[in-house]
C-alpha cells in the first residue's frame, strides 16, 4: 500500500507525534545518524508518497516532483524554501507550505549574536585563552568595533536588507544599542517608509553607511549574489556584513577577497553559497566568525516547525488546504484540482 507521507529526515519528535496522531502511514527515510537519502533513493520514495515533508534546505527539484503525477503536496520545514523548486510544483498542481513566523525572533536572536561575536571577536578570544596563549595583557589582534555609540558617543548604523519578519526582529533588537537604522527592500518601501525610527536607503546608500549591513531577504533570482565585489567595495573599511539569510546571497568569492584586502572590517556568516561546503580561504580567515547555518536551531522553536510542517503534511494528504501555502496560485490550476477531485 502506499505511504501517505515521506519525511526523508530526522523529523523531530514532536513533528512526528502530530504525524502518529494522524494515523496515516509515514515513511522515514534517513541513515542511523541522520543522515540524509542521496537524490536517487529521494526519487525512488517519493513515488510512494502522497506528501513529502524535507527539511529546510533538503533539495527538492523538478526531478522529484515529477517523479509521482500522483504528488499532492510538498511540506517544507523551514521558513526559506528556495530549496523546492516551486515554479515546477506549481506547474504540476503540487502545492508548497512552509514555517513561517515561529522561527522569526530566534533567527534575530542568532543573527544579533553573530553580529555582536563578530564585532568583538569572540570566538577568536575564546579559542586565544583554551588554547593556552592568555599570559597578559592582549591589545591589537582583538581590537573590536562598537554596536552601542561607544567612546566617541556616535550612534552606530545598522543596514538592514530584507524587511520582512526577521529584518524587522532584528530592528527591534537594534533599539536597546542606540543605533540609527536604515533599510532597503523595494517591494516593502512603504513599510519601511511607514515604521518609526527607520529610514529607506537604496542599496549603494545602505551599503556606504551601514556600520552593520545584516541580510535578511529570501533567496530569489533578484537576491542571488545582491552583494557582490562591488558592493562590498562601497562599504566602510570598518563594517560589518552579516548574513543569517542564505549564502547565494552573498558571492562568496569575492567576499573572501574582500575580507583578505581588509577592505571591511569582518563577516559573520551562519549560511554558505554552496553548504556545507565554504569557498577557498573563508576557514582561514581571522577576521570571520563561522557558524554552521544555525538561524532556527533551538529546541523550542524546532519542535514548533516540526509540528507546523506535519501539520501542513497532514492537510494535504487530506486534500485540505493547508496554511503557510507559498504557490496559493496552485489552488486555480487543473492539475491540482483533479488530484483533490480523485
Ligand atoms: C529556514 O527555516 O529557512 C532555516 O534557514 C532552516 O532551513
Amino acid at each position: 500500500m502506499a505511504s501517505r507521507i515521506l519525511v526523508p529526515w530526522a523529523l523531530p519528535e514532536s513533528g512526528r507525534e502530530v504525524l502518529k496522531k494522524s494515523k496515516l502511514r509515514v515513511t522515514y527515510l534517513h541513515g542511523p545518524a541522520g543522515e540524509l537519502p542521496t537524490l536517487a533513493e529521494l526519487i525512488e520514495a517519493v513515488k510512494e508518497a502522497d506528501v513529502v515533508l524535507p527539511r529546510g534546505t533538503q533539495p527538492v527539484p523538478r526531478e522529484v516532483l515529477v517523479a509521482n503525477p500522483a504528488l499532492r503536496g510538498v511540506a517544507n520545514h523551514g521558513v526559506g524554501y528556495d530549496s523546492v523548486d516551486v515554479v515546477s510544483a506549481t506547474e504540476l498542481g503540487i502545492p508548497v507550505t512552509n514555517t513561517p513566523d515561529i522561527l522569526t525572533e530566534t533567527t534575530a536572536d542568532l543573527a544579533w549574536a553573530l553580529l555582536m561575536a563578530t564585532a568583538r571577536k569572540i570566538p577568536q578570544t575564546h579559542n586565544f585563552i583554551i588554547s593556552g596563549r592568555f599570559t597578559g595583557p592582549v591589545g591589537h589582534p582583538f581590537m573590536g568595533m562598537d554596536i552601542g555609540p561607544g567612546g566617541s558617543n556616535r550612534p552606530k548604523v545598522l543596514g538592514i536588507i530584507g524587511f520582512g519578519r526577521i529584518g524587522r526582529a532584528v530592528m527591534r533588537r537594534s533599539k536597546g544599542f542606540r543605533m540609527k537604522v536604515i533599510a532597503y527592500d523595494p517591494p516593502l518601501r512603504e513599510i519601511i517608509e511607514k515604521t518609526r525610527g527607520v529610514e529607506y536607503r537604496e542599496l549603494q546608500e545602505l551599503l556606504k553607511e551601514s556600520d552593520f549591513v545584516t541580510l535578511h531577504c529570501p533567496l530569489t533570482k533578484e537576491t542571488r549574489h545582491l552583494i557582490g565585489r562591488n558592493e562590498l567595495e562601497l562599504m566602510k573599511p570598518t563594517a560589518i556584513l552579516i548574513n543569517a539569510s542564505r549564502g547565494p546571497v552573498v558571492d562568496e568569492t569575492a567576499l573572501v577577497s574582500v575580507l583578505k584586502e581588509r577592505k571591511i572590517f569582518g563577516a559573520g556568516l551562519d549560511v554558505y553559497e554552496k553548504e556545507p561546503q565554504l569557498a577557498p580561504g573563508l576557514a582561514e580567515l581571522e577576521n570571520v566568525v563561522l557558524l554552521p547555518h544555525i538561524g532556527s536551531l533551538t529546541q523550542d522553536t524546532r519542535n514548533q516547525m516540526a509540528i507546523v510542517a506535519a501539520k501542513n503534511a497532514v492537510a494535504m494528504v487530506k486534500k485540505r488546504k493547508p496554511r503557510n501555502l507559498v504557490n496559493p496560485e496552485v489552488l486555480n490550476r487543473r492539475e491540482y484540482l483533479q488530484k483533490v477531485s480523485d
